[in-house]
């Protein structure tokens, strides 16, 4: 079958599309006949070596932490599925991913793909709602009624939260460029303003919060403001580096470190398929092409979430 993977850490040049044997499931695995996996800021990390101490890989390496696709085939002790079903699945970090014809992922990982999306969206839903979902409901316990902060709204975990968040009944400011705008308030944002400015502070945006979520990834200096922005006794969770916290106001901090679960994925899907979470893909690629995706993603131009598709 065929894989884009890399033989060593480095620039996207590394990628290289190859022939490899088609993987056999061991007990409690499941083989999938990929259909797409997607882009995530992460896999860029991954190969270039950065983060080689915190997710021990083995070389060579198969990238792609998201999957959409069908059940190909059954290892023992795998109950509950069959052959031909449609599933989704964020991969576990140190094993081969989803840029390839086929893969194995772990039967617990693994929930039913949306029923209303193309199975190849699908791949844009699991490492980022996930991400989504530990950040609101587990890191920063939103409640109905609380107000929250979304900055780096409109990127792929920020779209996410902003409709959680509204679905959980929460009044939600976010933050992000102007072209993304007019999508954040269809999913429901109370207000959309564009990147703060250092010195506009809180209450030029409505603020404090009760909840301040962050997805960009800003300097120490700007991750220190942002504690300006929560409200005494509020939370500030972040999935691109640490915000202060603020002992003397009870404000407390949190750092995300997204993890693989299958029943909270299946929760997503639900929500999907309910209408309630639309999942935003700005561009579908080939494989063959991901080289291209990874050098587009280090420079700044790849225009928001994209879904690889499979050979
Ligand atoms: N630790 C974990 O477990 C974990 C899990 C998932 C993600 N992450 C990290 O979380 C971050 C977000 O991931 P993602 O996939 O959502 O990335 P993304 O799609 O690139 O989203 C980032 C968003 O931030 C916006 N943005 C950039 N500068 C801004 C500014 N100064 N003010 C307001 N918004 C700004 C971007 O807008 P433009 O598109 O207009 O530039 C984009 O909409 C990444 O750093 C990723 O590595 C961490």
């Amino acid at each position: 079958m065929k894989v884009m993977r890399f033989h060593e850490f480095g620039s996207s040049e590394v990628l290289r599309y190859e022939d490899v044997d088609r993987p056999v499931p061991g007990t409690g695995q499941v083989l999938v006949r990929v259909a797409a996996t997607s882009f995530n800021p992460v896999d860029d990390h991954i190969r270039a070596g950065v983060l080689a101490e915190m997710i021990p890989i083995t070389l060579p390496y198969v990238p792609g932490i998201d999957l959409a696709g069908t059940v190909a085939e059954l290892g023992a002790d795998v109950i509950g599925l069959e052959v031909g079903d449609r599933v989704v699945a964020m991969l576990p970090l140190d094993s081969a991913g989803g840029a390839a014809e086929y893969v194995l992922a772990p039967a617990e990982s693994l929930a039913p793909a949306p029923r209303t999306t193309e199975l190849v969206d699908a791949a844009a839903l699991p490492l980022t709602g996930l991400a989504a979902w530990q950040t609101a409901f587990e890191l920063a316990e939103l409640k109905p009624g609380q107000t929250v902060l979304v900055n780096g709204a409109g990127g792929a975990v920020g779209s996410l939260v902003v409709q959680l968040a509204v679905d959980a009944g929460a009044h939600v400011t976010a933050v992000d460029a102007s072209q993304h705008a007019d999508r954040l308030r269809g999913y429901g944002a109370d207000r959309v303003v564009g990147p703060l400015a250092s010195t506009a502070g809180p209450a030029a945006v409505g603020g404090p919060f009760q909840v301040v979520v962050n997805h960009v990834r800003v300097s120490p200096e700007e991750l220190a403001q942002l504690t300006n922005y929560v409200a005494d006794g509020g939370v500030a969770v972040s999935t691109a580096g640490p915000i202060p916290e603020d002992p003397a106001r009870g404000v407390r901090s949190a750092s995300l470190w997204v993890r693989s679960d299958g029943a909270q994925l299946t929760e997503l899907v639900a929500k999907v398929d309910a209408g309630k979470l639309r999942l935003h893909v700005a561009a579908h690629r080939p494989v063959a092409e991901l080289a291209a995706v990874h050098e587009e993603a280090g420079t700044g131009r790849l225009p928001g979430k994209t879904v690889v598709l499979a050979p």
